[in-house]
């Protein structure tokens, strides 16, 4: 067997409470490794997915990984060329922690480095998307960008891609806890009102903004006033058993705020250091346990370099 090339990619938390499909940043864990390998074979193929307990499609035009490497691939004029693909999930899926997303990220970074990085990364971010557009039928990039590139990132327009990092003040940690429910995008997305009051549109702008001047000068306090969302989470919050209480507890605990991790049923919280993110995390671990809820808890800086070759 040739040698691969492995690659890293973090799991993601989208919307950032005030960032509907255009907020997400980059976890340190956990997230998938995908190796990507020359054979002699010609054209793309997955030969080996593990952790997925048997439910990801090895069809490359159906699984966001093999989609992603071959919207690169063609793209670059290789599509040609023998490739294989072995995906190891090394998160849950239907989590809100950007499975997909993080999946399409590692095979356009692996298959990217095999071919010597004809692009830069930032480059490789229109063919991630695709990818995940694969799993839940949208285009938007607020998983796949911090995915790729790390960091909190603010995308202005998903259709143009225009993708910004945005700072983070030092110590700003995240709390995820994931509760043993599957939700998947595609439901999460249809709950959706397609309207919103302009009411709603007044506050959810002056929280996202706040959010975005509140990163930028360190100012924690401003943080925690601006994370509210008051479109999204009002309507999704019936799909997550005890989702209120859970978001009190880490309230109460000291978190600058809590909310829905993309499309759930994951909750995230933010902090102003380490040391209260995991105080938060065991606040929020505790009302799932007492309602005999089995849940994960990460806790994680925020990851300021995406998708990496390991
Ligand atoms: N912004 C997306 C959503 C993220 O909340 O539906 C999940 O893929």
């Amino acid at each position: 067997m040739k040698a691969g090339i492995k690659v890293f990619a973090p799991a993601t938390v989208a919307n950032v409470a005030v960032g509907f499909d255009i907020l997400g940043f980059a976890l340190e864990r956990p997230g998938d490794e995908l190796i990507a390998r020359f054979s002699d074979a010609p054209g793309l193929r997955i030969t080996k997915i593990t952790g997925d307990h048997g439910k990801l499609p090895y069809d490359v035009e159906k699984n966001t990984a093999g989609f992603a490497a071959l919207r690169l691939l063609e793209h670059l004029g290789e599509s040609g060329i023998g490739i294989e693909l072995e995906i190891h999930k090394k998160m849950p899926f239907g989590s809100g922690l950007g499975s997909s997303a993080a999946s399409a990220a590692a095979a356009v970074v692996a298959v990217n480095e095999l071919l010597k990085n004809p692009l830069e990364k930032r480059e490789l971010l229109p063919f991630a998307v695709l990818g995940e557009q694969v799993a839940d039928g949208a285009y938007h990039a607020d998983n796949v960008a911090p995915s790729l590139i790390g960091g909190m990132v603010l995308i202005r327009n998903n259709q143009e891609l225009d993708v910004h990092r945005l700072y983070t003040p030092q110590g700003l940690f995240a709390t995820v806890v994931y509760p043993h429910v599957e939700i998947l995008t595609k439901d999460a997305r249809g709950v959706l009102s397609p309207t919103v009051t302009l009411q709603q549109s007044i506050e959810q702008s002056g929280n996202l903004a706040g959010l975005i001047v509140g990163l930028f000068t360190s100012d924690l306090e401003l943080i925690r006033r601006s994370l509210k969302d008051v479109i999204i989470e009002p309507q999704r919050a019936r799909l997550i058993p005890r989702f209120y209480e859970v978001k009190e507890a880490a309230l109460e605990a000291g978190a600058l705020g809590c909310s829905i991790s993309g499309a759930g049923p994951s909750i995230f919280a933010l902090s102003a250091n380490a040391a209260i993110a995991e105080e938060v995390g065991e606040a929020m671990r505790r009302v799932f346990a007492d309602a005999g809820i089995p849940n994960d808890l990460f806790v994680s800086p925020i990851n300021q370099e995406g998708a990496i070759k390991l």
